[in-house]
């Protein structure tokens, strides 16, 4: 869990593994990312892996969570089943979940309030799609899905809530906002969530993000760390990452 401390001092680095990679993978990508991996990064991979990572005792994420506490929910996962498994970490609403599992907001905020009363730390995930973008309603989207999504969730969980900004449309496309677009849309989302909910929350930046854009991506004051999909299962590419955004490496 990132202290208060940790988090002013460190940019978060989130691997969001998807459904890549198969039992080879992971185990040659542990050996691999062992090396250098440090502790502002927290990994999200599939479900069934996640032991080989907390053997190593990896910050470890899971990608998705139920809200009910147990019974007849075939293929769900309870928030007391990865506590007890010692997960600290949980994705919700990634836009692959509203966009193939039709996760709404309101969904989201139920996964939200349980995991929170449950102490778990959570990432959040809004964006807006290319439409929604180009019809300039980006803040009112993402205004809508913060209303909605942490309606009721008290600013002492300020420090459990990290909130991945991903633009739909930036998500495997290689497509990526300028800075200054980051910048801006972070800086709403953090004026609006401290207006409303009275909590300075972390952001992170999520789409298209890898070994050769960090650099600049990294230069955003407002960017609190960086939500990595694709180039993630690529443990070369990650370890770039990881010291770039640490600031060991500006190549
Ligand atoms: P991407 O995915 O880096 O492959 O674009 C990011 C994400 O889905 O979190």
């Amino acid at each position: 869990m990132f202290s208060r401390k940790d988090y002013m001092e460190n940019k978060i680095i989130i691997a969001n593994m998807k459904m890549y990679m198969n039992i080879d993978d992971i185990k040659d990508y542990l050996i691999e990312v062992d090396k250098k991996i440090t502790n502002n990064v927290i990994l999200c991979p599939s479900n069934i892996y996640i032991p080989y990572f907390l053997e190593k005792k990896y910050k470890v994420g899971i990608q998705n969570v139920y809200f009910e506490d147990n019974g007849a929910y075939t293929g769900e996962i309870s928030i007391s089943q990865i506590k007890m498994m010692d997960i600290n970490y949980v994705i919700i609403g990634h836009s692959e979940r509203r966009e193939y599992f039709h996760e709404t907001d309101y969904d989201i905020n139920k996964k939200l309030l349980k995991a929170l009363d449950n102490n778990l730390n959570v990432i959040l995930c809004i964006g807006e799609t290319l439409k929604e973008k180009n019809n300039q309603e980006t803040n009112d989207i993402l205004r809508q899905q913060l209303e909605i999504s942490l309606n009721n969730v008290h600013s002492n969980y300020q420090d459990h809530i990290i909130i991945a900004y991903e633009p739909r449309w930036a998500i495997g496309t290689g497509l990526v906002p300028s800075n200054l677009e980051i910048a801006n849309t972070v800086l709403y989302i953090k004026e609006f969530v401290k207006e409303h909910y009275k909590m300075d929350i972390k952001v992170v930046y999520g789409g298209s993000v890898n070994e050769l854009n960090v650099n600049n991506l990294n230069k955003i004051n407002s960017v609190d760390g960086f939500m990595i999909g694709g180039a993630c299962t690529n443990p070369d590419k990650m370890l770039k990452i990881i010291s770039i955004v640490n600031g060991i490496d500006n190549n």
